[in-house]
Formats: C-alpha cells, sequence, structure tokens
C-alpha cells in the first residue's frame, strides 16, 4: 500500500504494452499514464487495465491544449487528470487524493452493507461526473470565444455554475489597482488598491489563495462570513487578473476538488488568451506582410497608386446596397485592397509597358488573379478574399479569366469587385490616355451590364450618388 506522505515506489513503461505487462506480473496501487503514447495510446491503454483491473486509480497527464481528451479519459473512468506541465506537488495531490478515495471505499466496504455502499459510491460518482461535465462544456465553450472580454465576461459566470457561488468578479491588474470588469453578485467597488490585500500576495505568488471565514475581504475590507477564494489569470507568466469567488450558496467550504476544476478552467482560459494573443499577432503581421506586398507593386506604377483602396472603398459601398453579409464585407475590405496583388508576379516591362500589350504579354497579365489567389491560399483563414482575388475579372457572359465562370457561378463578392474595379480604372488618368469623365465611366459600365456585368450589381452601383463616385472615389 502506498504510504501517502511517501517515499513512493514507482516503476515506469516507456509505453501502453510495456505498461499492461507490468501490470500482469506485479501489484500496483496507482497508474499514471500520458495520452499521446507509441503503440498503444493512454486512452486504450486504460481500457485494456479496466478489463483486468477495475479498481486501481488511473490518473491522465496531459497537456491543457489536450484537456477535453483528458475530461474524456474521465468520463471512461480515469481517476483524475494532471496538466503538463506540472509539478511535484500537482502529483502529490492528485496521489493523495486517489489515495483517501480509495481508503474512503475501503472503509465504506468493510463498516457498511453492500446496498449503501452502492448508494454511497453512487452519490460520490454523481458528484464527480457532474463537476467533470460542466468542466467539459464549459471548456469547449471557451474555444470558441474570441473576444478577451467575452472570456472574462463567461468565465465570471462559469465560475459561478461550477463552484456554486453567487458572488464572483473579475478584475484586471492595472497601475497597482484591480479594475473589476465583470462580477455576479450584490454591488460592489469597480476599482480595488491591490496594496496592503491579499490580491497583493497573489499577485507575487502567481498562485491560488483561499481565505478564510473571519479574514478580511480585499474587495470591500468586510470580515468573511464565507470563504473567499482567489484565482490569477495568467498571460504570458505574467497576472492579467483575478478571479474572486465567494458567498458558495449550498454554504459549503470550497472543497479541494472544486478549488481544483477551477483552477483547471482558469488555466484552460489563460491558454485561450494566449492563443487569442498569438492569432492576434500572426493576423496583423500577416496583413501588414500583405499590405507591403500590395504597396510594392503599386509603388511600380506609381499611376495606379492608392488603386485597391479606392477599388476597396466602392465595391464596400456596393455591398452595402446589395445587402451582403458581414463576412462577405469584410472579404470586400481585406481581399479588395490586395485582389491586383499577383501583379507582383507580372515583369515590370509588361505591368508598366505604355501602350497596347501583344497577345502574349496580355497572357501574362491575365496570370495575375491566379497568381494572387496563391500567394494568399497557404493563409487557410482567408477563403472568400482567396475567391474574389481569383475571380475579380470574370465575366457575367462567361468571356472572363482564368476560369472562364457565368452569371451567378462567379462568386457575388467578385462580381461587385469587377464593377468598382473597372469604374477606378476606367477613370484613372494613365500617362497614354486620360481618364474617363464619372458620367462617361457610368455610362460604359451601363452598357456592359449584363454581358461583362451582373445587371443586379449595375443596379445597385447605379444607387450611389455620382457626385460621391467621383469625389470619395476618384478624390478629384
Ligand atoms: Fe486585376
Amino acid at each position: 500500500m502506498i504510504e501517502v506522505a511517501g517515499p513512493y515506489q514507482t516503476d515506469i513503461a516507456v509505453d501502453g504494452l510495456e505498461g499492461l505487462r507490468k501490470l500482469k506480473q506485479d501489484e500496483y496501487d496507482i497508474v499514471f499514464t500520458d495520452v499521446k503514447m507509441p503503440r498503444l495510446g493512454g486512452l486504450e491503454f486504460m481500457y485494456e487495465i479496466k478489463q483486468s483491473n477495475p479498481a486501481i486509480p488511473i490518473v491522465v497527464i496531459t497537456g491543457y491544449s489536450y484537456l477535453e481528451t483528458a475530461i474524456s479519459a474521465m468520463r471512461q473512468g480515469a481517476t483524475d487528470f494532471v496538466t503538463k506541465p506540472f509539478t511535484f506537488d500537482d502529483i502529490k495531490y492528485v496521489l493523495e487524493k486517489a489515495v483517501r478515495e480509495r481508503s474512503t471505499i475501503k472503509s465504506l466496504a468493510d463498516g457498511v452493507s453492500n446496498d449503501s455502499l452502492v448508494e454511497a459510491l453512487n452519490s460520490e460518482l454523481y458528484r464527480k461526473l457532474r463537476g467533470i461535465n460542466t468542466l467539459f462544456s464549459l471548456s469547449t465553450e471557451l474555444d470558441e470565444i474570441r473576444e478577451n472580454d467575452r472570456i472574462f465576461q463567461r468565465i465570471v459566470s462559469m465560475m459561478a455554475r461550477l463552484l456554486i457561488a453567487k458572488n464572483v468578479s473579475f478584475g484586471l491588474v492595472e497601475d497597482g489597482f484591480l479594475e473589476i470588469r465583470h462580477a455576479i453578485g450584490p454591488e460592489r467597488e469597480t476599482r480595488v488598491p491591490l496594496k496592503g490585500t491579499a490580491y497583493e500576495e497573489a499577485l507575487e505568488e502567481k498562485g491560488h489563495t483561499l481565505l478564510e471565514v473571519g479574514g478580511k475581504n480585499p474587495i470591500n475590507g468586510c470580515t468573511l462570513r464565507t470563504e473567499f477564494l482567489i484565482i490569477p489569470l495568467v498571460l504570458n507568466s505574467e497576472v492579467l487578473g483575478f478571479l474572486s469567488i465567494t458567498d458558495k450558496t449550498d454554504g459549503y467550504a470550497f472543497t479541494d476538488e472544486e478549488i481544483n476544476l477551477a483552477l483547471t478552467l482558469a488555466r484552460k482560459a489563460s491558454l485561450r488568451l494566449e492563443n487569442n494573443a498569438l492569432y492576434e499577432i500572426t493576423y496583423n503581421n500577416l496583413i501588414n506582410t500583405l499590405k507591403t506586398l500590395v504597396l510594392t507593386v503599386e509603388a511600380r506604377d506609381s499611376y495606379t497608386k492608392d488603386h485597391s483602396e479606392r477599388v476597396a472603398k466602392l465595391a464596400l459601398e456596393i455591398a452595402e446596397v446589395v445587402g451582403c453579409d458581414q463576412a462577405e464585407k469584410d472579404a470586400i475590405r481585406f481581399g479588395g485592397y490586395l485582389h491586383d496583388i499577383g501583379k507582383i508576379g507580372v515583369r515590370d516591362m509588361i505591368l508598366l509597358k505604355p501602350g497596347k500589350l501583344t497577345d502574349e504579354e496580355l497572357e501574362e497579365i491575365k496570370k495575375h488573379p491566379v497568381i494572387g489567389s496563391n500567394i494568399v491560399a497557404p493563409l487557410g483563414s482567408f477563403p472568400l478574399e482567396r475567391l474574389l482575388i481569383r475571380h475579380h475579372h470574370e465575366r457575367f457572359n462567361g468571356t472572363g479569366y482564368p476560369d472562364g465562370l457565368e452569371g451567378e457561378g462567379i462568386p457575388l463578392i467578385a462580381r461587385i469587385l469587377a464593377v468598382a474595379d473597372t469604374y477606378d480604372s476606367m477613370t484613372t488618368t494613365r500617362p497614354y490616355r486620360k481618364g474617363l469623365t464619372h458620367e462617361a465611366a457610368v455610362k460604359e459600365i451601363r452598357r456592359c451590364s449584363g454581358t461583362q456585368f451582373d445587371p443586379a450589381i449595375v443596379r445597385a452601383f447605379l444607387t450611389l450618388r455620382p457626385e460621391k463616385g467621383r469625389s470619395e472615389y476618384r478624390g478629384d
């Protein structure tokens, strides 16, 4: 039997198969297993153990990103889980808990009838499953949230639900104060000085703190009549803010299990925040790189300067009239700006050639929508933008390029951009020709309605005020 206070006698197996072999040869009191292992994975390993030795406690070890796997393992009968990176204290905590649970079951089994034992085990199981199921649904929900403020808001209500507490708040640490952002419970202060409070200590320790009954409420200074739990949200090793949880509705103190669930959820939220921050940095870098590419194209040909920006703006105006949804408008805003990015792959002597192009030169220019869509292709998160870039030279009657798409087979946003692009190109003055007037350009677009352009888009374009079209998009 394991001595809880240690020393512990341990043994290791390199994978699930070796683990099974060892379990058959010797007696063990508890098993710790990783989820991802060669030959026999953690979940299969656990399943096999349960077949021959259902009573042995199994603890699953996993990364935060695989929290759902750990929770699934719990549902399939794992005793507990530990998330990586873990400390010796984490291991000690689950070890002691597992041993405690086992001895409770043993003493119940020794002293009471079978019926009572089953009842006690059932209620213990129910309590555990309830916590795990709540954690599972909350953790899945967190994965869907992109905005940080929504995460703060949701984590407050999640903690209230998970810990059965009616007074929960989240505040950000700013200049020595805790700025409360979201709260459930009675009216409270919105700005709490950290100095001299339990928050100050938790800030240094970067860990959670449990204040006992009779202590001082760090938010309002009153004497605590129920326990007060402080949990930090850590972002890039810095404490971003604190969750404060008190007034348990069920009237009891926080159990170790509840605190552990709350800490797991808080770590999950921290990971989500870190992912969001990373996503934002990557996204912004990417957008800046693409914008630089567009500027490079435009810098080569000073007469097309600001063309992309004007086209995107005009296309957006048309999209409003047509009633495009938010995703389409976002694609037009960004994709419109990038629509000619493929010209980076067209040689200067062709791109900048004044006057008429030969057939071969025209063929090379015609490659730019495909080159452009290939440039953004590796960025899986811009599928609409990619469509818009690829198809902005398709024609309504099917005579355009690169794919000769026809009618509504051409993506709506590309049909919109085609009108805006042509209007801006026609009204731009080139070294070899003067730009058309607004009226002449509109006349030409009207003439090509039904052949080059979608008549519905032309009608939407014509509803825009002419003077607006000219002054805003041409800058005249
Ligand atoms: Fe183009």
